[in-house]
């Protein structure tokens, strides 16, 4: 990828290879020709597959891709350097990569893979971009969270679940967690024209599903019908991070485009310091703005 224009509003979103990730970039790219978007994507053959189906759509946009592995702390550093190193501003971030793990699973990092995908490596690169995105302001942060967060727990001294581990366990532990964060980093750049949101993009027929237990299976097949579809979802994640109407709106969790309370532990302004105390020791920084 060559610099930029320094003018040329950037979209990074993550998750950008499929389902609502892609869904939103390709709806922003309709709607905002002139932008340019950088879809984060695991697969190579997905994601170069979903640059070209944005390309085709919008041909005026500039869509580039980078591959990263969240479950490996080091490539979502270099990850952050090529993107420092390629993109001139941030405006926004979306923070969307996210997947299940029917079976405990760690990674080489040695931390439980739902937490350290879908939580540590998107605050690990939020924190490492912060600066850029701050000096872009006004400037998005959007993290996909799930309805899901309503029954999750967080127990700081085994947020890995050495004890008691199930996939819908660590799923919305995850997920409390990107609320929780979300908050806090809200709360943390006040005043500073970066605004961070996060949402449930509703219960979407994706590829996430397929994670399930194989005995889950058949149900999801079936639950899968009635499910919303990846658009429906995607809009939900492209209306934070491009909304007009959602200018200098900061803080909340949104449902179906409405704000939404989030649950009770969500809420707990002192669990989200002290996850964010925890997230930044095991990802290895030390404490930012
Ligand atoms: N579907 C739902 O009903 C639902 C409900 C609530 C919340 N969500 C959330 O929505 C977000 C997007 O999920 P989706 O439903 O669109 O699922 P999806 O179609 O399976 O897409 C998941 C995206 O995350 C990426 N990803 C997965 N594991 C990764 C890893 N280890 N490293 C880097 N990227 C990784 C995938 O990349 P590759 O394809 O390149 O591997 C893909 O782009 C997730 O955060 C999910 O928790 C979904």
């Amino acid at each position: 990828m060559s610099d930029p224009p320094r003018e040329q509003k950037t979209y990074v979103i993550t998750g950008g290879s499929d389902g609502i990730g892609l869904e939103c970039a390709s709806q922003i790219a309709a709607g905002e020709p002139d932008c340019r978007i950088v879809l984060v994507g695991r697969n190579p053959g997905r994601t170069a597959s979903a640059v070209g189906r944005i390309r085709a759509e919008s041909p005026r946009s500039r869509v580039d891709s980078l591959l990263c592995d969240f479950a490996d702390q080091a490539a979502v550093r270099r990850l952050a350097e090529d993107l420092l190193r390629t993109c001139g501003r941030i405006d926004v971030l979306v923070n969307n990569a996210g997947t299940v793990f029917a079976r405990r699973t760690l990674t080489a990092d040695g931390i439980e893979a739902t937490f350290a995908v879908n939580h540590l490596a998107g605050f690990l690169l939020t924190e490492l971009l912060l600066e850029r995105i701050r000096e872009s302001a006004p400037a998005r942060i959007v993290f996909t969270s799930s309805v899901g967060h309503f029954t999750g727990t967080l127990d700081l001294d085994d947020v890995g679940f050495e004890h008691g581990y199930s996939i819908m366990r660590a799923y919305s532990r995850a997920k409390l967690a990107n609320v929780l964060t979300a908050r806090h980093l809200a709360e943390r750049l006040e005043g500073t024209g970066v605004t961070v949101t996060s949402l449930h993009p509703g219960t979407i027929a994706t590829n996430i599903w397929s994670g399930a237990p194989w005995f889950a299976r058949p149900v999801l097949a079936l639950m899968k019908r009635r499910m919303e579809s990846p658009e429906t979802g995607g809009s939900r994640l492209a209306y934070l991070a491009s909304s007009p109407e959602l200018e200098g709106h900061t803080g909340g969790y949104y449902d179906r485009n409405r704000l939404r309370d989030p649950s009770d532990l969500a809420r707990n302004d002192e669990l989200g310091r002290r996850l964010y105390d925890l997230s930044t020791r095991l990802v290895g920084l030390s404490r930012g703005v």
